[in-house]
């Protein structure tokens, strides 16, 4: 079974990624980095191999020209709240008070955290609500008191830390700034908007701001290299830590009495070093679907990966960066039965998903391990613009349906 050894490079080619994009990629048609990206075609896998074992593991990236996406999100309707109404994925004692919403039986407080990103966020097409983020938030704080988001473009930032407030959850978010290589606009328009949401919220319920989400992996596929500690690696490192210590510098600008941790998220094989030097805490995207491991193996794998790679790695340092699993799941289902299977792992509902909840979840809980489940919903825009499972990882489907799963009970 291919688990990975201690003796595999840690710089190493083990790497998978599922795509969280925040934006719907024609926000950026006119950029080089796009262009590259198309030149290369939209999806691109490699296949390394490693180590003793020879573990091979899958890299899918996807950049596509997203079309429409805004249209593809009508399903909000079906999470209106009026007591009553059969429609009704969360009821509430006082239709209009978000903070009276009636428990689902169903769900437990079993998650460490959940990786969550609103529907509609995606510029150019915002199409994301209060009412809808509260229902999210009505249905996440059942199962976790933590959420990580991704970026903050269409007011998302504001919008989930409105809708703790008015649900009166105990929920903290690590928020999130998608920085994109080729262009300082959208770093800085989400920075502005992370601090006015600072401002206007407080800390309270904010654990930690997330700068660059697959930055390295981004960077090191557009500039034709695969090591993220390599020259290239180097030069994409640096992009991103002017970001990290422009958020820092804006953070203290506040006085906030609280001090924010100030991190990084990247694919599991992808930590530039210089850039976890320059960081509070990393957090490391874990896929064992994509690195073609078994089901019945899964989550040891997942452990054992971030151990060996991402935790080690963070220990050699001398600021010692808290890691945590920025993503781990398991799909439920794929756009078209070709990619429903990659290797032995098997993308099915309900079987697999459970599994991997059944051995992963309470486990990582027990042993001490910070990770967010990949995800709170299936997003339909991921699977109109991406295709394959990629719009498949969710415990709910997008409308909010709980899928056939029990959640277990740590
Ligand atoms: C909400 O209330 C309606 C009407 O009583 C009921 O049919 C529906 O199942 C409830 N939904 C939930 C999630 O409890
Ligand atoms: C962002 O969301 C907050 C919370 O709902 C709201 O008060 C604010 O007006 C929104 N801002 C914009 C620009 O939509
Ligand atoms: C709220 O969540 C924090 C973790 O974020 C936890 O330590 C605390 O016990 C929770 N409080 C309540 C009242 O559940
Ligand atoms: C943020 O990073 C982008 C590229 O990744 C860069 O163009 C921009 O200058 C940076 N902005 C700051 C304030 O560091
Ligand atoms: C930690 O949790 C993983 C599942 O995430 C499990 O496979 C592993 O055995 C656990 N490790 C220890 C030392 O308990
Ligand atoms: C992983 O699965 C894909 C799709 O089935 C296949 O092309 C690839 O060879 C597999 N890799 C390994 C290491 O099994
Ligand atoms: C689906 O499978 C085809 C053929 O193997 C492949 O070219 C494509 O990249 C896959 N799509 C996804 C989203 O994995
Ligand atoms: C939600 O979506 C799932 C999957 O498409 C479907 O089976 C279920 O009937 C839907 N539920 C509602 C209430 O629309």
């Amino acid at each position: 079974m291919p688990l990975n050894n201690p003796a595999y490079n840690y710089s190493g080619q083990q790497g998978y990624s599922n795509v969280d994009a925040p934006y719907s990629n024609h926000a950026f048609s006119s950029s080089t980095w796009l262009e590259k990206e198309q030149a290369r075609n939209r999806r691109s896998k490699w296949l390394l191999i490693g180590g003793l074992v020879g573990l091979i593991a899958l890299i899918a990236i996807g950049v596509g020209v997203g079309v429409g996406v805004a249209k593809s999100h009508s399903s909000s309707s079906s999470s209106k709240k009026s007591s009553g109404s059969s429609a009704s994925v969360v009821n509430q004692t006082d239709p209009n008070d978000p903070s009276t919403f009636q428990l689902d039986s169903r769900l437990k407080k079993s998650f460490y955290g959940i990786a969550y990103t609103p529907e509609g966020s995606q510029l150019p097409d915002c199409g994301n609500s209060l009412e809808d983020v509260i229902t999210d938030i009505q249905l996440l704080s059942q199962l976790t008191d933590q959420i990580r988001l991704y970026g903050a473009d269409c007011n998302q930032t504001a919008l989930v830390l409105e809708a703790i407030k008015q649900t009166k959850v105990n929920m903290t978010v690590w928020l999130g700034n998608y920085p994109v290589p080729t262009d300082p606009a959208p770093y800085e328009r989400q920075r502005d908007a992370i601090i006015d949401a600072l401002k206007t919220y407080g800390t309270d319920h904010v654990s930690g701001i997330t700068v660059g989400n697959e930055f390295i992996l981004n960077y090191l596929n557009a500039n034709g290299a695969t090591d993220p500690n390599s020259a290239v690696g180097n030069a994409g490192a640096q992009l991103l830590i002017a970001n990290i210590s422009d958020t820092r510098s804006a953070v203290q600008a506040l006085g906030l009495s609280k001090t924010l941790p100030i991190g990084t998220a990247d694919a599991g094989s992808f930590f530039n070093s210089e850039v976890l030097a320059a960081v509070d805490y990393g957090m490391s995207n874990i896929h064992a679907w994509f690195a073609n491991v078994s089901i019945d193996q899964a989550a040891g794998w997942v452990d054992e990966f971030f151990q060996e790679n991402n935790v080690a790695l963070a220990q050699t340092l001398a600021n010692s960066p808290k890691m945590y699993i920025a993503e781990t799941g398991w799909p439920t289902a794929s756009k078209d039965v070709g990619n429903e299977s990659n290797g032995p792992s098997v993308a099915s509902e309900p079987n697999l998903q459970q599994t991997f909840l059944d051995t992963f979840v309470c486990q990582a809980n027990n042993n001490g391990t910070g990770y967010f489940f990949f995800e709170y919903f299936d997003e339909t825009w991921k699977d109109q613009e991406f295709g394959g499972v990629e719009g498949h990882w969710g415990l709910f489907y997008s409308n909010r349906t709980l899928k056939d799963i029990t959640i277990p009970s740590c």
